[in-house]
């Protein structure tokens, strides 16, 4: 590992993979190229303005498109992050990483991250070849974002199109477009731009140093099932036959469940099995009992998360032994 330079600020920027790092064999292409093949030295020369914002720490965690974001290494990289923070050498993290996924690593770190440093997650809609590559900007403000002392204890924040989002709110609402990041009815944390860094809003719930959750071991298989018209029970019960610990509804509206699926979840329940009712139409919250009689099936309504961050959050809720409905509902009220 080449040594963190001395002079402050020292940020050390972990590399994944995703369009950011991505290559096409014409400048024209935006879509139909290679994700994650581009080193992260690359990306770093790429943007000579970095060396007046911080001394930079480079490594290669992976090299991978995020569609194939695992949790190995979820694990690996969570532990990775709290390793450097904990030297007094490192003053703030930026993980350059694929759009698809992630908003779930960033919530996945805002939880299991033990430090009130800077961790700045950062991507790209057109890869490193495109005309107007995005990923070069984006770098540099997430460096420039993650070297702030104001971005002490935010939390997970992703800092995209020079909008800087907390990672509980962000999700990716386009398939295409270089503003392709929001956090529905909330908005932005604050932005970024040429050099300089203003918040407007500091997330509430606790995050990092403030949660019970840690990243391990292996975390307990959980699923997510989507509602719809027609649905059979086919799927649930494929999963929980597999032995998930969890299912995480993607619902209509209110978090509503088809009556199929309803029962199938009932049987589900039985067997052990934690449900979280979460809604799959991308803003607003589920109120529990408002669609679905939560008491009477034991199962959670989560809020304000989308069923990917539901997800998250259930796998470490279960890790962390919080296992009954009533502890479960409190853990999604809480974080
Ligand atoms: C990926 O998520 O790795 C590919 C897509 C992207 O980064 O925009």
């Amino acid at each position: 590992m080449e040594p963190i330079k001395t002079s402050n600020p020292r940020i050390a920027v972990l590399a994944t993979g995703g369009t950011i790092a991505g290559q096409a064999g014409d400048a024209s292409r935006t879509a139909g190229y290679k994700a994650g093949v581009v080193g992260v030295d690359k990306l770093l020369e790429a943007v000579p303005a970095l060396s007046q914002v911080a001394q930079i720490h480079a490594e290669q965690i992976a090299s991978i498109d995020s569609k194939d974001m695992s949790i190995a290494l979820w694990i690996a990289l969570s532990q990775r992050i709290n390793a450097l923070l904990a030297q007094d050498d490192v003053d703030g993290i930026v993980v350059t990483h694929g759009t698809d996924t992630l908003e779930e690593t960033a919530y996945l770190l805002h939880l299991t991250v033990k430090s009130d440093k800077p961790v700045v997650l950062t991507a790209a809609m057109r890869p490193s070849t495109a005309l107007s590559a995005d990923g070069p900007l984006n770098l540099l403000n997430a460096v420039t974002v993650a070297a702030q002392k104001s971005a002490w204890k935010q939390g997970v924040l992703v800092a995209f199109n020079n909008q800087i989002h907390s990672a509980r709110d962000v999700t990716k609402t386009s398939t295409y477009a270089v503003d392709a990041f929001r956090s529905p009815e909330v908005g932005a944390l604050g932005w970024v731009q040429d050099g300089r860094v203003e918040f407007q809003r500091a997330a509430v719930r606790p995050h990092t140093t403030r949660t019970p959750f840690d990243a391990q071991g292996a975390l307990p298989a959980v699923e997510i099932v989507t509602s719809y018209a027609g649905a059979s029970r086919a799927a649930i019960d494929a999963f929980v036959a597999a032995g998930v610990k969890g299912i995480v509804i993607a619902g209509t509206g209110n978090g509503s469940v088809h009556a199929t699926l309803q029962q199938a979840l009932a049987d589900a329940r039985k067997q052990g099995v934690a449900v979280v009712r979460s809604s799959r139409v991308g803003s607003g919250h589920v109120m529990r009992n408002g669609a679905a009689s939560d008491d009477a099936l034991g199962s959670v309504s989560a809020g304000t998360l989308n069923p990917y961050k539901a997800r998250v959050l259930l796998m470490l809720a279960l890790a962390a032994n919080i296992t009954n409905p009533a502890a479960i509902q409190q853990t999604f009220d809480t974080y």
